[in-house]
């Protein structure tokens, strides 16, 4: 056989030529299902640029639908590791099936990328040397919106979010930022993922009349939410806040309701860089749709994962010097160069932004060079 006759390194350079498989556990299904198609649009616009090729060697995707749903997610990522036998995972939108996904990851030794779902303790307490994030965590732009909140004279702040891992975090971050700057948050109000019946809670919201909401909602659910708190005229003497979801890619669905609204993230609309302009209009022309933050994610996550098969010429079975590259990239991302933490979660300016047309236009830096506090990581 013609194996039988190659010898180790024979083998090793066969396995070299063999297709690096990228396994993306994404949502094609659901309120996030928009966000996943970015992503992945993203993550492969990246490896077309370098022709198809990471390091040399062709990329082979496979790919299951999650369904934001994580009672699906071990058996999901299962399908990814056991059947497909990919090299890395990619994925995902939603905390509570990221979370799932790192409990594996962290069990198998599968070399993880999440190129959204901010879950505090993937880089925090499950922090692990093959768990990377490109995104952000839940604190990050929901801390750096507390304390804008703050600065502008908010004294009394309500929250409203689904009730899971990244709203339930999102608002414990803005609550810790908003009260470091001398606010108080008087009401945290909660519906079940991913619910859009706000009616009771905005009802709740103008009868206590708070100074100012803070909303963590995404996709499909962020369009109704911002419609809603319109619709009930509340928007009038309520200002609503937000971490950039609430507002990154979908001003095209909130139209006149969005107009105005102030919310921070790790990236915006018209940064003007010529990265950022280039990596844009890349975008529009292949895909027929504006880039947004789960593209620049998307993109970034293939930028990482090229800069570790770089460092080994390919060869991911040298996983420990792959790693360790990924660990101490710069990677030069359409919201600016980015590193990553120590945790590696990246370590990014945070921007406010406010909504202007179909833009999230920047208005200023509202944290630079943001890490999260990667609380209980131990590497
Ligand atoms: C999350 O579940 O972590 C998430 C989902 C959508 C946007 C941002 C975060």
């Amino acid at each position: 056989m013609a194996v039988a006759t190659l010898g180790a390194a024979g083998q090793a350079a066969a396995q070299n030529n063999a297709p690096i498989k990228v396994g993306f556990m994404l949502p094609a299904t659901g309120t996030f299902a928009n966000l996943g198609a970015m992503i992945e649009n993203g993550f492969k616009m990246h490896v077309d640029e370098q022709g198809g090729k990471l390091a040399g060697r062709e990329v082979q995707y496979f790919k299951v639908d999650d369904e934001s749903d994580p009672a699906k997610a071990t058996d999901n990522v299962n399908k990814l590791i056991k059947r497909d036998q990919v090299d890395v995972l990619v994925g995902t939108v939603h905390s509570g099936v990221a979370l799932a996904m790192a409990k594996v990851a962290r069990e198998t030794g599968t070399l993880l990328i999440v190129p959204n779902a901010g879950a505090d303790v993937i880089t925090g307490a499950m922090c692990a040397k093959n768990i990377f994030r490109t995104s952000f965590s839940n604190w990050q732009p929901a801390f750096a919106m507390g304390k804008v909140a703050a600065e502008r004279g908010h004294k009394r702040a309500m929250t409203i979010t689904w009730n899971y891992a990244a709203g339930n975090e999102s608002v414990k971050g803005f609550t810790e930022g908003f009260e470091k700057g001398g606010g108080k948050v008087s009401d945290n109000l909660t519906l079940p993922f991913p619910n859009v019946e706000y009616q009771a809670l905005l009802t709740q919201i103008a009868s206590q009349k708070p100074d100012a909401v803070y909303a963590f909602f995404a996709g499909g659910g962020a369009v109704k939410f911002v419609k809603d708190y319109v619709a009930a005229g509340l928007n009038k003497t309520i200002p609503l806040y937000g971490p950039g979801f609430l507002t990154d890619g979908t001003l095209e669905a909130q139209g006149e309701a969005a107009q105005g609204m102030l919310t921070t993230l790790h990236y915006a609309d018209n940064l003007n860089t010529p990265r950022d302009n280039a990596f844009r209009l890349a975008f529009a022309k292949a895909f027929k749709t504006n880039a947004d933050v789960y593209a620049v994610q998307g993109y970034d996550a293939a930028q990482l994962l090229a800069t570790g098969l770089k460092a080994v010429n390919g060869d991911i079975s040298k996983r420990d010097q792959l790693q360790e590259a990924m660990r101490k990239a710069k990677i030069d991302s359409p919201r600016g160069t980015f590193s990553l933490s120590a945790a590696q979660n990246p370590v990014q300016d945070i921007y406010l932004r406010q909504v202007n047309g179909k833009n999230n236009e920047v208005k200023g830096v509202a944290i630079k060079s943001l890490a999260d506090p990667a609380r209980g990581c131990k590497m």
